[in-house]
């Protein structure tokens, strides 16, 4: 059995309908915060954004996750803040592929890529409290639970609690170590 090719590409405008499309599907629904959108506010959102991390003035990112030529997910970084050494990731993959480990495995390679700036200190993310791929996405790449705001999310006319996890570069190192992403 070989193991399936999973790529980043930069994401393009011409990924905006896929990108619609898993943002539409019920369990991102029910686990993500979802602001309302348009095509054109995604599009916008791809349009001011990069993959190219030695660009020095940009602070939002986004690739495409590809499995074997096929689009399946999305990965985010946002917010760098070049002087504080920190960036927020976000995630997303197309229900047909949870589950079996690719969302750790793509958001693994944006966080090799973005500890790659030697400024960088520490990636965090947001997840609900009652989204476990999340959780255990987060936890198997090293990050830790470092609070709960309290019913910060609405989400289909639903309160819930925001789980706060953080990264800093020296776990990185010894999440990677385990992954086996690097020597
Ligand atoms: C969150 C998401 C990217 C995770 O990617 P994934 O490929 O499904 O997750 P993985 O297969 O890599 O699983 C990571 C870990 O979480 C655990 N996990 C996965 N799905 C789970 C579930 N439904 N319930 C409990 N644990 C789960 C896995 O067991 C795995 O740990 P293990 O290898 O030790 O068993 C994906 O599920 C998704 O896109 N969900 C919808 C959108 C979303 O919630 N985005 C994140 C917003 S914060």
């Amino acid at each position: 059995m070989t193991t399936p090719d999973l790529r980043l590409v930069p994401a393009l405008p011409e990924h905006v309908d896929l990108w619609m499309a898993m943002r539409d599907e019920p369990v991102s629904r029910r686990l993500m915060p979802l602001e309302p959108s348009t095509r054109e506010s995604l599009l916008k959102r791809i349009q001011e954004s990069t993959a190219d991390l030695s660009d020095p003035k940009a602070t939002s990112f986004r690739w495409m996750v590809e499995l074997d030529g096929r689009i399946i997910g999305t990965v985010a970084a946002k917010e760098l803040s070049r002087f504080q050494g920190r960036i927020e990731i976000g995630y997303m993959l197309s229900s047909a592929y949870h589950g079996r480990g690719l969302g750790t495995r793509a958001v693994g390679m944006v966080l090799e890529r973005l500890f790659e700036w030697p400024f960088l200190h520490r990636v965090w993310l947001t997840t609900a409290a009652d989204n476990l791929a999340s959780q255990g996405l987060a936890r198997k790449l090293g990050f830790t639970l470092e609070g709960v705001m309290r019913e910060h999310y609405f989400i289909e006319g639903q309160r819930k609690d925001q789980q706060v996890w953080g990264l800093l570069r020296s776990e990185w190192e010894a999440a990677r170590r385990s992954l086996r992403l690097s020597p």
